[in-house]
């Protein structure tokens, strides 16, 4: 669901504590050998289940396949409909132009013929800190962050956009490794060929620069786009990591903390989404133009206007914060408690039935970061367009899956 004319810049330790302390016991007695291999369970339990969480909150889903619901058919085994492929180029805005790449979001579950089955974890880790294609890159450790230097390929072969590696990278070690433990072990393996994605000789190189992708690790805060010494600065800083992980720049504006225009909104057409039939044929109808907003604490503009709390419902709930007061809601379901009995959305292709899933205090520590952590900027977006519903049909939970989402394992995990 994500942006057909998305911008190019965008979009063990404790195991091997618990086996060494396993096989020490082992030598004791055969109770304790027996506890012990239930703690390895557990914790590979456990680094599956961080790792589904994380997936969960990150949105893979609304392009690999699943819709955010781990229940749903065709979860994570990649793209099945053309209005799922990319666009990537100057063909984005106008189909007629050159040149013009389809990209398509693949099939990551364990399948070793359509999937990711036949790559190890460290190739998967590797695609996501470092955006290495793992068909093309052998299974070792990257040494370096720089073409040529190190082992990090002379001529790398990227991951084609949008595939938001530059900011899951982002991500600690252990997160990353627990998204690939998941993908290898925590979901069942699903027949599916995804086409491979058109691509220039490049392989992309030339649009992986630190000025399209930002820089990596982050540059430290405050940049100039930034303020320190408001709000709790553990808080602030914990939001601008999510900010930065989650890639909610990637729609609202910046490549990183330091770019012209970081989460300001969109300023021009190409960065503006078309949603409904015309996104694949753009005669069709209806068709909505939809523009992330200028997340910066403009007044007037921005979000400076809303409550730390509105913004906290807007992540959790979707529901648009002008109009929706500053209150603690109650339920999830339309009616009930004080959710609104005719909510208002925010558009598509807003990401919130992802960002739903991160707990409540880091939600409020990204309210916190846009609150106090970023300078305002004026910049006026125009209303997004929509239908009399305000995405009401939309948003059902076979469209989105349910919160909390579905007890490990569905149907479709193991
Ligand atoms: C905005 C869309 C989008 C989102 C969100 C997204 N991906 Fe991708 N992903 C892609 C595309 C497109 C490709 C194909 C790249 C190519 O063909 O070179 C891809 C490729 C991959 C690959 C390489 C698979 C292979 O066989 O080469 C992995 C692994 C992967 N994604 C994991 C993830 C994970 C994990 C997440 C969430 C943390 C995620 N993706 C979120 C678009 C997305
Ligand atoms: C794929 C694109 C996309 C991504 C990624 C994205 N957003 Fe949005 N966001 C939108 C769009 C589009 C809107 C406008 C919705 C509308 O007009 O109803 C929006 C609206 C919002 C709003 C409501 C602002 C207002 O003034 O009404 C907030 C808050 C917000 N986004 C926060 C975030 C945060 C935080 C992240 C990252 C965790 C994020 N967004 C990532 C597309 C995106």
């Amino acid at each position: 669901m994500i942006p057909p004319s998305r911008n190019l810049s965008r979009w063990l330790a404790s195991i091997c504590t618990v086996l060494a302390i396993a096989a020490f016991t082992a030598l004791t007695t055969t109770t304790t050998a027996a506890t012990s291999d239930a703690r390895v369970a557990q914790s590979s339990r456990s680094q599956i289940l961080l790792g589904r969480q994380l997936v969960m909150e990150h949105a893979c889903s609304e392009c690999h396949g699943g819709n955010d619901n781990p229940a749903a058919a065709g979860w994570l085994d990649g793209v099945r409909s053309p209005i799922q492929e990319f666009k990537i180029g100057p063909c984005a805005v106008d189909p007629s132009a050159q040149p013009c790449f389809t990209t398509r979001p693949k099939n990551i579950t364990p399948d070793n013929e359509t999937g990711i089955g036949k790559y190890t974890e460290r190739q998967i880790f590797n695609a996501l800190r470092y955006g290495l294609r793992p068909e093309e890159t052998p299974d070792v450790a990257i040494t370096s962050m720089t073409p040529g230097k190190g082992n990090f390929p002379a001529n790398p072969k990227y991951l084609a956009p949008p595939m938001p590696w530059n900011a899951w990278r982002h991500m600690p070690d252990n997160q990353l490794w627990a998204i690939a433990a998941y993908l290898k072990r925590g979901v069942k393996p699903s027949s599916h060929k995804v086409p491979d994605s058109d691509r220039p000789p490049d392989a992309w190189a030339s649009f992986m620069t630190p000025k399209d992708i930002g820089n990596y690790p982050a540059v430290a805060f405050p940049t100039s786009n930034e303020r320190a010494g408001e709000g709790v600065h553990a808080q602030v800083q914990r939001g601008r990591y999510l900010v930065i992980s989650h890639d909610c720049a990637a729609c609202h504006g910046g490549a990183d903390p330091t770019s012209n225009g970081w989460l300001a909104g969109v300023m021009s057409p190409a960065q503006e989404f078309k949603i409904g039939p015309c996104a694949v044929d753009p005669k069709a109808q209806p068709c909505f133009t939809t523009r992330p907003k200028n997340l910066t604490p403009d007044n007037t503009s921005g979000i400076g206007r809303f409550s730390e709390r509105q913004i906290f419902n807007a992540l959790r709930y979707g529901l648009r914060p002008e109009e929706t007061p500053d209150v603690k809601i109650t339920s999830t379901t339309p009616g009930k408690g004080n959710f609104p009995v005719n909510p208002h959305y925010l558009a598509p292709p807003m990401p919130w039935p992802s960002w739903r899933h991160m707990s409540d205090a880091d939600l409020m520590a990204i309210a916190a970061y846009l609150k106090h952590g970023v300078k305002p900027v004026s910049n006026k977006v125009a209303d997004s367009e929509g239908p009399p519903d305000f995405w009401v049909s939309s948003y059902t939970p076979k469209d989105i899956g349910t919160y909390p989402a579905p007890k490990y394992p569905t149907a479709n995990e193991r």
